[in-house]
């Protein structure tokens, strides 16, 4: 045992906070004996040190000054787990500058400012770790950076947002509203301080773009990435893909197309019986694809308190070992600017997909084949047609799966559908992944 301890400072007590502490102080004699050295915390910045907490902390130990923590001469380590992108930011970027280590699970500040972020630890000879960031408790980036790393990157899809994931499961199984839906996952801990980062799909795209710039060493930004979450999902669309034998998820995509990449974040409906259909609440599943590797799938828990935590605290014991034997901390290839790659991403209209499709139409002779043509002038063709007896007298709806279609040529052709006169409603869209 090192006659030294490693000391730390955190941003943050709240979910996750709350949740690093707890391991801190209730595997402190592991941790000092699997690190050779206890770690200690120096202090806890919070926005109002007088609220109650959760757990105890030794007196004196909040302060609500966070740059007064990372400057401090003894802190070595910094955990920014307050969340936010512009102050979180300010303080990361002065913990570096005075040569702290920073621990995150902050991954807007990260697909954001991944970039300045890590030239500035390049530029002071220290680490930045971010395993919290992807998937909660999931090691992926481990995964990505060491067990597969004879690999090349293929594809990798998946899971990726524990709120929405957590809503879709409740929707589908206990018949949820998505209000209700939302507010238990709040209650819980899942969703981001501001919820429609969660529901509106920009999460999940904060995921997808660094893991995106992980796997395939080049930096993809976030406004590279299309972006659809699950605002606009109806109980009625979930119910008729079940009956079809699918199940309705938010999926992250980020595929090789030749020298490209195409990435995307949407709601999708895949086949019932694939392992992503049944990874419920708010767990995550991530597949990773590699050239010599094959499949892989990575599960677990990507939201919440204790998962959370124990990627933190799994990143904490890595900068300490960096911080103890004084070896150079890594900058990832992507973020290195002598060895990153440039990578096109493709534009959304270049995709490739098959389609759930729901039309609200009059219910008349000839309504079918009008749209039916329009299909077919855009070379889209039909897998399955449903038309169930109309609810009301005058229109029906007709649910439809297309086989492989081109993005570009099936919003062309939902513009006219939408236009014609029989037509009642807005057509629903929502893609189907089958090869998950
Ligand atoms: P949270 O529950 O809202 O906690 C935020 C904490 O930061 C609170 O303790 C708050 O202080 C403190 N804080 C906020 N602004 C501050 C400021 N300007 N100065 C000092 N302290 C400040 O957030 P969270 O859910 O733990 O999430 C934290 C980070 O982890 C985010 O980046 C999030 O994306 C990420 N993350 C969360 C989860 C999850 O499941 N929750 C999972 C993976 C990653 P007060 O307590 O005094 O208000
Ligand atoms: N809000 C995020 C989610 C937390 O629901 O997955 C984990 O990053």
């Amino acid at each position: 045992m090192s006659s030294r301890s490693v000391q730390v400072g955190i941003i943050g007590l709240g979910t996750v906070g709350t949740g690093v502490v707890k391991i801190l102080q209730s595997r402190a004699k592991g941790i000092a004996h699997q690190l050779g050295a206890p770690i200690q915390i120096a202090g806890i910045a919070v926005r109002d040190p007088k609220k109650a907490r959760a757990i105890e902390v030794p007196a004196g130990i909040l302060t609500d000054d966070p740059m007064e923590l990372v400057r401090r001469p003894e802190v070595e380590i910094v955990l920014e787990v307050m969340g936010g992108t512009e102050q979180a930011r300010q303080y990361v970027l002065e913990a570096l500058r005075h040569k702290k280590h920073v621990v995150t699970a902050n991954k807007a500040l990260i697909a954001l400012h991944g970039q300045e972020v890590f030239d500035a630890a390049a530029a002071n000879g220290v680490g930045v770790y971010l395993e919290a960031s992807v998937a909660g408790g999931i090691p992926i980036i481990k995964a990505l950076h060491e067990g597969l790393a004879a690999n090349r990157i293929e594809r990798i899809y998946g899971i990726l947002n524990g709120t929405c994931n957590y809503i879709l499961t409740q929707m589908s199984q206990q018949g949820a509203s998505y209000q209700e839906a939302l507010a238990e996952a709040q209650r819980l801990g899942y969703a981001e301080a501001d919820p429609t980062f969660d529901v509106d799909g920009l999460d999940t795209a904060h995921k997808i773009a660094i893991l995106s710039s992980l796997a395939y060493g080049a930096p993809i930004s976030i406004d590279q990435i299309y972006v659809e979450g699950i605002r606009r999902i109806q109980l009625e669309d979930i119910r008729y893909a079940e009956t079809l034998g699918y199940t309705l998820k938010l999926l992250a995509i980020s595929e090789l197309r030749g020298s490209a990449l195409s990435v995307r974040v949407h709601p999708a409906l895949i086949p019932s019986t694939s392992v992503l259909a049944n990874v419920q609440g708010a767990f995550n599943a991530v597949a990773v694809v590699g050239d010599a590797v094959g499949p892989t799938l990575f599960y677990g828990q990507g939201a919440g308190q204790m998962p959370t935590a124990s990627a933190v605290v799994a990143d904490l014991l890595e900068a300490a070992r960096t911080v103890l034997s004084g070896r150079p901390a890594e900058i990832p290839l992507c973020w290195d600017r002598r060895k990153a790659v440039a990578m096109p991403v493709l534009p959304m209209e270049e995709t490739e997909t098959r389609y759930y499709l729901r039309m609200q139409v009059e219910d008349r002779p000839g309504v079918l084949a009008e749209v039916a043509t329009i299909l077919g002038r855009y070379r889209i063709s039909l897998a399955a047609v449903i038309q169930k007896e109309p609810t009301c007298a005058e229109s029906v709806p007709v649910v439809m799966l297309t086989h492989r279609a081109q993005e570009r040529n099936l919003q062309a052709a939902l513009r006219e559908i939408d236009a014609l006169e029989c037509t009642r409603q807005p057509t629903v869209c929502i893609r189907l992944e089958a090869d998950v």
